[in-house]
Formats: C-alpha cells, sequence, structure tokens
C-alpha cells in the first residue's frame, strides 16, 4: 500500500479529487497518510477532516526563521512516512532538505503545459492571467516530479485545454481543473502505486503498460 503524504495551501480541489479516486477505486494501493497545510486557514484541511484523513498544519508564521520552519516541515513529512509526497496546490518553494530526503518521491500539479508559463510568480490564478495575456490558444496541465529548481524535474503526464474566446483567469483556470487536473493527479499516483513509472539516467520518465 503506497503512503502519500498530501500538502496544500488552500482550496484543496485536487486533494478532493484524490479523496474521490481512492473512495471510487480509481486508484488502488494507495491511501492518504497525512494533510499538511502551510496555512490554518485553508478549506483543505476541512476536506481531509470530513474524509477522516490526518491534517496538520506547518506554518512559517509560526517559526522564528525560515530554516526551522524548513526542518519543521521535514519532521513533519519524515513522521508520517510516506512513500509519496503529492504537492497539491502548495504554494511554499520545497526546502531542499525535503527534495534531498524524498528524491523522486515528490510530484506536483502545475496549472499550464511546462516549461510553457512556470518558474518564479507562476502559480495558482496568475498562471491563466499570463496565458491570457499572451493570447496563447492551447494551455493545460503538468504533473511532474520535484528537483530543487521551480516547475523543473521529470514530467510525467500533461493535458492539454483549450483558451477560448472571453475567458477570464477564473473561468480559464476552472477549466484546466475540471478537464486536466482533477484527472491527471489521481492517475499519476495510480501509475505510481501500480510501479508503473521510472525515471532514466536523462532524467526522462517513462510508463510501463499495465
Ligand atoms: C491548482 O490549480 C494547482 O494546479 C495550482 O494551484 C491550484 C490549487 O487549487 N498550483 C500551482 O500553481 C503550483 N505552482 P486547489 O487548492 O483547489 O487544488
Amino acid at each position: 500500500m503506497l503512503r502519500v503524504a498530501v500538502c496544500v495551501s488552500g482550496g484543496g480541489t485536487n486533494l478532493q479529487a484524490i479523496i474521490d479516486a481512492l473512495r471510487s477505486g480509481t486508484i488502488e494501493n494507495a491511501q492518504i497518510v497525512r494533510v499538511i497545510s502551510n496555512n490554518k486557514n485553508a478549506y483543505a484541511l476541512e476536506r481531509a477532516k470530513a474524509a477522516g484523513i490526518e491534517g496538520v498544519c506547518v506554518s512559517p508564521k509560526e517559526y522564528a526563521t525560515r530554516a526551522l520552519f524548513n526542518e519543521a516541515l521535514l519532521a513533519c513529512l519524515k513522521e508520517a512516512a510516506p512513500d509519496l509526497i503529492v504537492l497539491a496546490g502548495f504554494m511554499v518553494a520545497v526546502p531542499s532538505c525535503v527534495i534531498e530526503a524524498f528524491r523522486d518521491k515528490i510530484i506536483n500539479i502545475h496549472p499550464a503545459l511546462i516549461p510553457s508559463f512556470c518558474g518564479k510568480g507562476y502559480y495558482g490564478l496568475h498562471v491563466h492571467e499570463k496565458v491570457l495575456q499572451r493570447g496563447a490558444k492551447v494551455t493545460g496541465a503538468t504533473v511532474h516530479f520535484v528537483d530543487e529548481d521551480l516547475d523543473h524535474g521529470p514530467i510525467l503526464l500533461q493535458k492539454a485545454v483549450e483558451v477560448r474566446e472571453g475567458d477570464t483567469p477564473e473561468v480559464l483556470q476552472r477549466r484546466v481543473m475540471e478537464e486536466a487536473e482533477w484527472i491527471l493527479l489521481p492517475r499519476a499516483i495510480s501509475l505510481i502505486a501500480q510501479d508503473r513509472v521510472t525515471i532514466d539516467d536523462n532524467r526522462i520518465t517513462h510508463i510501463k503498460e499495465s
């Protein structure tokens, strides 16, 4: 059974998609062992509670320095002993101590087609604002492994989503979530739980046929 820790910051619709996929059996052989939020008011924590999953808040506001927060986050993750850490709308730069301790065991969902519209400043609604400002006609979502560089690690899954005339950032965000994110993230966890994902020496992922 794959032990999954999910890190969140806000509404938690991606967390909900994972919970629903576990319930329906779309993801087999996995369980969420802990939900960690950097924000005590995150609605995602309510979703965890409603699903009977332990929710823990580790907020940078409660630590004197960033280094102390990083240590606390690492300790909280280690305590949960996860096989996989899922960043589901986690708006914190993952500290290198966490990346080292869980090398190639952390995945992130990004609301655009990496390597477009990613990196510093590209998070949440801002991503969709920038897609619209640039006039891109296609966007989407990406699930990738996390390494030391922001939005950079090996790409696992991607799905394109159409940008439509008259879209607002909010409308586009919703379409990207519905058509891509809520499908891709559970699928990624399912593939990893089935042990079908490998990363080669060139840092390219491969998915084994089932
Ligand atoms: C999602 O769109 C996710 O892709 C994005 O934040 C949103 C969180 O929504 N993540 C990033 O921008 C990370 N760079 P949720 O809390 O409802 O899942």
